[in-house]
């Protein structure tokens, strides 16, 4: 699958963890930046970027690392389209897929540590999104969009 990786200063280190997680597992991974965690990044910027890409191949999801994930997930939800949900456990990774269809998850490096983060992409990457009475919500989601 092919996955959209992006993160702010705060985020990188647990950017490059997750990248070469990702990688080692067999998925492929455009990472978007930022590449060094000395220069000061604004979060939106990053999340634009890998929201447009998620937005422009149906097939991929994103995966967003800031501070606390909040700000990634905030600013990557203006985007017609994208449903980021920050998730600090695996769980609601999970339900993140399976109920909300989410397609961009975001986490924070100031929040969790290295090997949940990689438990989280493991379970968001593995979940199915269930349709039915979900798929129901989640296009009354879409019609706010657009309304
Ligand atoms: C950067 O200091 C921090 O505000 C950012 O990474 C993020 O946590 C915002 O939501």
């Amino acid at each position: 699958m092919q996955i959209y990786l992006g993160s702010d200063h705060a985020g990188y280190g647990m950017k490059e963890v997750v990248q070469t997680h990702l990688k080692d597992a067999g998925h492929e991974v455009l990472d978007l930046g930022v590449f060094d965690e000395v220069n000061k990044a604004d979060y939106p910027d990053i999340a634009r970027e890998v929201g447009e890409k998620v937005l422009e191949n149906a097939d991929s999801l994103g995966v967003l690392v800031c501070g606390t994930g909040m700000g990634m997930a905030l600013a990557a939800n203006k985007l017609k389209g994208i449903r980021a949900v920050t998730a600090h456990d695996s769980n609601t990774a999970r339900m993140a897929r399976e109920h909300n269809n989410a397609n961009v998850i975001t986490f924070g490096q100031r929040v969790i540590g290295n090997d949940v983060a990689k438990e989280i992409v493991d379970t968001f990457l593995g979940a199915e999104f269930e349709g039915g009475r979900h798929g129901r919500r989640v296009d009354k989601i879409t019609a706010i969009e657009n309304a």
